[in-house]
């Protein structure tokens, strides 16, 4: 039986669960899908256990009826801006009775890294190693296998608040399911849309989603910067159902049918009815003034994101430009456009190429189980001499972890096997 994993993607908006499998081509396979409205989750942080755990339960049961399989424990999502990058150095000394360095070194050097002025109340959830040197060689990317008494790493260090950490794990285990680990979204939905060559070029990811929008670059194959910023397509329908006197619901329909993110697409301007739910009236809205409130909005996101870009200075890293995600920009029409001529970079929509998840929605997800599958079959690098963490899913009957140290232990487990 081929190995899975579970992703579950807790938004503003809704909650997302995956179930993937590599084929015998090492391809990922989609197994399981489930998605569930949830209103316990905004802005990156839990205000709401007991909804977001019911809808952590309904998705993971939708995915787990079209799968056939079990759902035992997971991974989770964290978005990139809550999260900080910390650069730090560690250094070890490498036994004299060893030939070469090895992967244990590794993990040592990464974790003597890890160490290192982190405040007390944040949490490492990750390491990126940036560069190895070996007795004072600089820029070395694997020294696995090489000579020398002293081994050093420069690397990112991945760290969030604790209590967001904290609350995030309660609300997955109180459905009985066991966190392996958490993936921060810029790294998963990169694992789904960009390709190794734009990384290491260079290139902005912009997660747009309900209620907040997440920026990262990568350069030189690395995620080097995330930030993020309050705002997503909810402020898009909210603008709408203010600007047009019309419920919520109805604005979200609207934009979902004629969203459009510039008023020069506008060829012909045209009358839509509003059907006011629970009354027998409609309402004529003009789609020219729809997309008026729209691109007001866009144009702020654009410009808030940009503005992010230039004070980091990464903005003339990206020399790929962008990929736009989530759902709160990507579906409308002239989102991509709006932001190649506001950025001034190309921008392209992003969307997973697998049968069952081909949407922007479900980037982060799918990113999750196919950073985690390519990491423990060695696609990508994975220093864990240990066993790899057990099956996540099982097709039979729940089965324990047969792991009882704390979930903050395995995080830090977990992120040691991925680097
Ligand atoms: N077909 C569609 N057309 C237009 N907008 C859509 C469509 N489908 C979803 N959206 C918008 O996408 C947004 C949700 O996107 P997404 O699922 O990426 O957010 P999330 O991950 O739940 O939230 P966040 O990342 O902010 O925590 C909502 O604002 C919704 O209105
Ligand atoms: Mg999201």
């Amino acid at each position: 039986m081929n190995e899975a994993a579970v992703g579950i993607d807790i938004g503003s908006s809704k909650v997302c669960t995956i179930i993937g499998e590599l084929n015998k081509n090492s391809q990922l396979q989609i197994m399981g899908v489930g998605t569930a409205e949830c209103r316990g989750y905004r802005k990156g942080i839990i205000v709401d256990i007991d909804n977001t755990s019911r809808a952590i339960t309904n998705s993971v049961e939708q995915a787990e009826r079209m799968s056939g399989m079990e759902v035992k424990s997971a991974y989770i999502s964290m978005p990139g801006g809550l999260a900080s990058l910390v650069k730090n150095r560690g250094v070890i000394a490498i036994p004299r009775d060893e030939k070469e360095i090895t992967n244990d070194d590794v993990k040592r050097v990464l974790a003597s890294a890890a160490a290192e002025n982190i405040p007390v109340d944040m949490e490492v959830i990750g390491v990126i190693p940036l560069q190895f040197i070996v007795d004072g060689y600089e820029n070395i990317k694997d020294p696995v296998g090489m000579m020398g008494l002293r081994l050093e790493v420069e690397a990112n260090i991945i760290t969030a608040p604790l209590s967001a950490v904290q609350n995030l794990v309660k609300s997955i285990e109180r459905c009985n399911i066991d966190v392996l680990g958490i993936v921060i979204q810029p790294i998963a939905d990169a694992e789904a849309l960009l390709t190794k060559d734009e990384k290491d070029l260079g290139i902005a990811l912009i997660d747009v989603g309900s209620e907040i929008t997440n920026i990262s670059v990568f350069t030189n194959g690395q995620l080097s910067f995330t930030k993020l910023i309050p705002i997503g397509g909810a402020h898009i329908t909210n603008d709408i159902s203010i600007g047009l006197k019309i419920p919520v619901s109805e604005a979200e329909k609207l934009k979902r049918q004629y969203g459009c993110a510039l008023v020069s697409m506008i060829k012909t301007v045209e009358d839509i009815s509003v059907n006011i739910q629970g009354t027998n009236s409609a309402k004529i809205v003009s789609n020219k003034v729809l997309t008026d409130i729209i691109e007001a909005r866009v144009q702020e996101i654009y410009y808030l994101v940009g503005r992010e870009l230039e004070q980091s200075g990464f903005k003339k890293l990206a020399t790929c430009g962008a990929v736009l995600s989530g759902g709160g920009l990507s579906f409308i029409n002239g989102a991509a456009e709006a932001g190649a001529s506001l950025l001034g970079m190309p921008v392209r929509i992003g969307s997973p190429k697998y049968i069952g998840v081909a949407s922007p929605v479900y980037s982060t997800a799918t990113g999750m189980v196919k950073h985690i599958l390519s990491s423990k079959s060695g696609v990508s690098k994975n220093y864990s001499g240990d066993e790899q963490e057990s099956a996540s899913v099982s097709r039979t009957r729940k089965q324990s972890l047969g792991k009882s140290n704390s979930v903050i232990g395995r995080i830090k487990e977990f992120f040691e096997e991925f680097f």
